[in-house]
């Protein structure tokens, strides 16, 4: 199979890399990739942007793609699976209408509600008045959530009314997001553990992927502001083996059934953020409509099945009898950033390090990179996510934090604790 991957991430290197590797495939094209994907065998950059969807198509075609699998959001829920799906180029991802389990927070909300999927009770608004007045009653702390994409900023856990009512003006006057928070959710604050927890669907079943744990804040011990993600491992040991089928029977099918009942099959990878509880339960936090990114790293580390092969037999006659193969070792995988992300950042510095990285244990895969000639530059906020497998996650901390001492670039920054929620809970046992 020739495939054809969307996107220019580090969960587009992952992709592309994992589906090099299977056996049914010949040729893997990212569009438009980054400097990790140009120097992977079999693997080849398109300059295409992700948003140019008759380019995007035209190339599939004219190339003879056998399969295309979107990484980022903006282009599902914009249409981009319906968009190829109607020239009849196979394409692994949500239509715009499943899409909207991310692409809007008050729809997924709503969708939570009406089939008695576990969630934080949560009222939607366009009104300010309103909002503020829900939220005195509520009282802090409180989460206020824009309505549409805000690329991961979104959201803002307000510790005080004021903080909670600043973000309320801040979105509903359109100033923050524009038209993404001209509607708001405002939810309850859920205590507890998050895990990230990814199915492959085929629009009625769902085949689970390893779990996995992101860490979204900025610095060591979880503080400063919210990131696309600094770092992740898998599997997660919140959710073992009672919680996996809990999510599954509870979460995960029960979404598959409301989309279909709805008239919205969901097709591609559903991602569910989750919030253990002290008490035990999970809950829904937000869906995402694509694999996470830090996450897909550690997870296509760990995967051992031909993944083009599985996304195709979802596309073509459902996923009964399929089934996927993991390596044992967890996978641990360290965001290293530039100095400044998620605020402003510099471009263009050169990367040192890169060729010592290798072996079976351990791999950079790239996000915000290009090529300058022979040589790697930075490019983007988040730029590596070195990843390390081990017998444990300290193994795999350990493996990945080597392979991060040997890579360097002027102001490049990471945080030095990622796994840390595991390591202290291996440690306990
Ligand atoms: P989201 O973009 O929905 O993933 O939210 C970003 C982050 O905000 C999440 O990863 C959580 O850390 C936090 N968050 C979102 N909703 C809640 C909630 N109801 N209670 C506590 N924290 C939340
Ligand atoms: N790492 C969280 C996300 O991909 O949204």
């Amino acid at each position: 199979m020739k495939v054809l991957v969307i996107g220019g991430g580090g969960r587009e290197h992952a992709l592309a890399w994992r589906l090099s590797l299977g056996a049914s495939v010949s040729q893997v094209h990212v569009a438009p990739g980054n400097a990790g994907t140009a120097l992977e065998p079999n693997v080849a950059n398109l300059s295409i942007a992700v948003d140019d969807f008759a380019k995007l198509a035209e190339f599939a075609r004219e190339e003879g793609v056998d399969l295309t699998i979107v990484g980022p959001e903006a282009p599902l829920v914009g249409g981009l699976a319906d968009y190829f799906n109607a020239q009849g180029l196979r394409c692994f991802g949500p239509s715009r209408a499943a899409a909207q389990l991310e692409g809007s927070k008050a729809f997924a909300k709503g969708f939570l509600q009406r089939h008695g999927i576990p969630t934080a009770t949560s009222e939607t608004f366009a009104d300010l008045a309103a909002a503020k007045a829900y939220v005195r009653a509520q009282g802090a702390p409180i989460v206020i959530k824009a309505d549409g994409l805000a690329a991961g900023k979104g959201v803002v856990v307000a510790q005080s009314l004021t903080e909670a009512e600043t973000a309320l003006q801040a979105m509903l006057s359109g100033d923050a997001f524009g038209d993404a928070g001209r509607r708001v959710v405002v939810e309850e604050f859920l205590e507890g553990e998050e895990a990230s927890f990814i199915a492959l669907c085929d629009g009625h079943l769902a085949l689970p992927l390893a779990s996995s744990q992101d860490h979204k804040a900025a610095y060591d011990g979880d503080r400063g502001l919210n990131t696309g993600g600094m770092g992740a491992y898998s599997p997660t040991p919140v959710v073992d083996d009672s919680m996996h089928e809990r999510i599954m029977e509870r979460i995960v099918q029960p979404t598959l059934a409301g989309m279909a009942s709805e008239g919205a099959p969901y097709l591609g990878f559903l991602y569910v953020g989750l919030m253990v509880t002290p008490s035990g339960a999970a809950k829904v936090i937000e869906f995402n409509c694509r694999l996470g990114d830090p996450e897909a790293q550690p997870i296509m580390m760990r995967l051992r099945s031909d993944l083009a092969a599985v996304c195709a037999k979802a596309l073509d006659e459902g996923l009964e009898g399929a089934s996927l193969d993991w390596d044992a070792r967890a996978a641990l995988g360290v965001v290293m950033a530039a100095e400044g992300y998620p605020g402003a950042y510099a471009k263009g510095e050169a990367i040192t390090g890169l060729d010592a990285v290798g072996g079976e244990r351990c791999k950079a895969f790239h996000a915000g990179t290009r090529m300058d000639g022979e040589s790697v530059v930075t490019n983007g906020g988040r730029v590596l996510c070195v990843v390390g497998l081990g017998d444990t996650v300290a193994d795999a901390q350990a493996e990945a934090y080597a392979a991060v001492a040997g890579i360097d670039w002027r102001n490049v920054r990471y945080r030095f604790d990622i796994g840390h929620r595991a390591i202290a809970r291996e440690k306990r046992f």
